[in-house]
């Protein structure tokens, strides 16, 4: 299945999507973690891409669907994928459309000062991405999964959590009316627990084990 998540920054796409890939071994495509090896690597599209994210801004739309284009040719994703931040703008969905076909897309649902505190409270491990929140944590800064050190997103902070939710609202928000034309849209609350969220979305996928 060719599958998307859409929703605002801090709803748990990232989450959710981790867990259906361990649960299902579909491809995570995450191009915000795309994005973000590429400026480790200190190569030249992640160095133009920075001085976006940094802001919370999007980056341009040029820039992401190249990288996207020649990572959807790959040959895991050959038998379908899970998109996660993109498309992020419609004509991202309509170049997007032009040579791959999207068969389902998920609308996570969540009001906006649950995302604040969920970002604000965010930490990734900068040794392999693992994402965790400062509530399940206690004192511990190292991940759970590889030892290395849990950091703060530089995009994190509340005025950019703030851009980036307007910058959705503006820009990635009329995706919606976009995918429910196609008739492929189902839209989810995630005010849950994780474990319940991943639970539901399987369920929603009819991806569940009988
Ligand atoms: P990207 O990395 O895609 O950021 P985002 O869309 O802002 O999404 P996030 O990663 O912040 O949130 P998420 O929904 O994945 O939530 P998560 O699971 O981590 O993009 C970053 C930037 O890259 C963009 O701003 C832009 O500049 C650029 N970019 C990327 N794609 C682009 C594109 N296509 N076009 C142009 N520019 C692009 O969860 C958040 C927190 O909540 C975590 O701490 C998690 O532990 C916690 N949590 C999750 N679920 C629950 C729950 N049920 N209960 C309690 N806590 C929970």
């Amino acid at each position: 299945m060719n599958l998307i998540f859409l929703g605002p920054p801090g709803s748990g796409k990232g989450t959710l999507a981790a867990n259906l890939h361990k649960l299902t071994g579909l491809p995570h495509i995450s191009t915000g973690e795309m994005l973000r090896g590429y400026i480790r690597a200190g190569a030249p599209l992640g160095l133009r891409a920075k001085a976006f994210i940094d802001k919370g801004e999007l980056v341009p739309d040029e820039l992401v669907i190249e990288m996207v284009r020649e990572r959807l040719s790959a040959d895991d994703c050959k038998n379908g994928y899970m998109l996660d931040g993109f498309p992020r703008t419609v004509p991202q969905a309509e170049i997007l459309d032009g040579f791959q076909t999207i068969e389902r897309a998920v609308l996570l649902n969540l009001d906006d000062e649950t995302i604040i505190a969920r970002l604000s409270g965010r930490r990734v491990c900068s040794a392999c991405g693992n994402t965790y929140h400062t509530s399940m944590l206690g004192e511990s800064t190292a991940c759970g999964k590889c030892g290395g050190l849990l950091v703060q997103r530089p995009d994190d902070s509340e005025a950019t959590i703030r851009n980036r939710l307007r910058v959705y609202h503006s820009q990635t928000a009329p995706l919606v009316e976009y995918y429910r034309g196609k008739g492929i849209l189902s839209e989810m609350s995630v005010e849950g627990t994780v474990e319940d969220n991943t639970g539901r979305l399987l369920r929603l996928l009819g991806m569940e084990k009988s």
